[in-house]
């Protein structure tokens, strides 16, 4: 097994790798003890983010940015998952794979919108001169039916914009009246975070900068990645991930924030919002980033988000794995706030319920503390390792504590976070836990705290306080 993962062997063009590299990764996950059962997961090596969310050809297609040959970051591609109910996704392994001119050194991340019958797909080319200094490319792929890709080899956009820095990628396409329009996240060259707005009456081409997106005035940070303008009846929400942004304009606890924006209208002309809120954070918990959302045909706002951190390490890593994917979610809008929901499809895991204090570690715990009273639920492991949830309905305040909940990592970044609702009213969450995942909603999506664990642990356990609860098996699908 590789040690020390040098530049030159992360970025090792994938035909120079033998067989035997992803077979002694995949004999060593079958040992694994930290697979999960109901999340997406890389089949061998690492993760990132979410990329070419779409539905198309009567299903819905997701990519995953992959380096398969270990729990790195190295040369990426993506990997091509399809699914028939958001839920059950069938893995079929890297597709849009890097080593061409226009992506030499990664097939990095973006979106995908179907046209007639192909699925258009625009990515981020990594490329690299011998002096190893970036010259991100824009570049186009097309999907099939048959789920072949056939790459475009000149980029759509071939250099940042005049101003930028070679910190330029992660472009969403959208549609909109007869025209297309792409979303890039840049650094500019004083070090501020953008997102650029091009536009092309085909999505081939010519791409022709507009405009900034406007959706604040505020400094975002040093550099926005991962940009997504989604609406939600009607409204523009905007998910992005303002890296260095000054905790007085988001407070947020992990190393970087996923944060969104929601406006009372979107002004196509100017590109801006109307009305902008302040700056939120999608989740209040330890590990989401990198958020992909659409909208998708059935009229639901979707969006699906890693769950794994830039620049953080993770104990699976000793496993020839690192990270996973949050439940597919939809998106509402209700009294300004952002909610998000397992979508209903999740409803198809459910097996049995639970009666025993033992429970399985594909589970989701349904709870409810009453209006003024505190209540706590821990889910312990054999070894007394523990995750505490404690609900204060007094004061609208949900604490989750994985301190003592196995292995510890990124701990830089404190063990706690809290989430705050309305004081004095009723509390509910439902909480799934997928072994070593646990994603938590609170009153119906209003907040979200998701994080890893990595107990030694293999069986575990609720014990609860004051909180009126239901748990449920979910059937493992992988
Ligand atoms: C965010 C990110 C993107 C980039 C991709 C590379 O996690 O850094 O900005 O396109 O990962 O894998």
């Amino acid at each position: 097994m590789i040690t020390k993962w040098t530049t030159e062997l992360r970025y090792l063009p994938y035909n120079d790798w033998s067989d035997n590299q992803i077979i002694a990764i995949k004999k060593k996950i079958s040992l694994s003890h930290w697979r999960l059962g109901y999340h997406i997961q890389p089949t061998t090596g690492l993760l990132n983010d979410p990329n070419g969310f779409s539905y198309f050809n009567g299903q819905w297609h997701l990519f995953y940015q992959s380096f398969p040959y270990g729990p790195v970051h190295g040369l990426k591609n993506w990997t091509h998952l399809t699914s028939n109910d958001l839920v059950h996704w069938q893995d079929h392994g890297p597709l849009l794979l890097p080593g061409d001119k226009q992506d030499s050194h990664g097939a990095y991340s973006g979106s995908a919108i179907p046209i007639d019958n192909k699925l258009f797909l625009m990515y981020t080319g990594n490329v690299r001169d011998k002096q190893w200094v970036r010259h991100p490319k824009q570049d186009g792929a097309w999907l099939n039916c048959d789920n072949q890709i056939q790459k475009i080899s000149t980029p759509l956009i071939e250099q940042p914009q005049k101003g930028f820095t070679d910190h330029f990628r992660d472009p969403q396409i959208l549609y909109n009246a007869g025209k297309y329009y792409c979303l890039i996240g840049a650094r500019k060259k004083d070090n501020t975070g953008h997102v650029l707005v091009y536009q092309a009456d085909s999505v081939t081409g010519p791409w022709k900068y507009q405009t900034e997106l406007k959706f604040t005035d505020q400094k975002m940070g040093y550099m926005i990645e991962c940009p997504n303008l989604v609406f939600v009846d009607g409204r523009p929400v905007l998910i992005f991930c303002p890296q260095g942004i000054h905790q007085n304009v988001l407070k947020h606890a992990n190393i970087y924030p996923n944060a969104y924006v929601i406006g009372k209208d979107f002004d196509w002309d100017t590109f801006s919002f109307v009305e902008p809120t302040e700056i939120r954070n999608l989740d209040d918990g330890f590990d989401v980033y990198a958020t992909e959302g659409f909208n998708a045909p059935d009229g639901r706002t979707l969006a699906v988000s890693w769950i794994g951190l830039p620049d953080t390490t993770y104990p699976s890593d000793v496993e020839g794995w690192a990270n996973c994917y949050s439940l597919v979610k939809e998106l509402s809008i209700k009294d300004n706030q952002l909610y998000q929901k397992p979508v209903v499809e999740n409803n198809r895991l459910v097996d049995e319920e639970i009666n025993s204090k033992e429970i399985a570690p594909q589970t989701k715990i349904s709870a409810k503390v009453k209006a003024n009273t505190s209540g706590e639920i821990v889910i312990k492991t054999e070894f007394d390792e523990e995750l505490q949830v404690a609900i204060d309905a007094t004061n609208g305040k949900i604490l989750v504590d994985r301190t003592n909940a196995g292995i510890s990592f990124a701990k830089d970044y404190g063990t706690t976070r809290l989430s705050k609702v309305d004081a004095g009213k009723d509390i509910s969450i439902d909480l799934y836990l997928d072994n070593t995942v646990f994603e938590i909603y609170i009153n119906g999506g209003l907040r979200v705290i998701t994080g890893r664990i990595f107990p030694k642990g293999k069986r575990f356990f609720v014990e609860s306080d004051n909180v009126s609860f239901q748990k449920v098996k979910l059937d493992k699908i992988y």
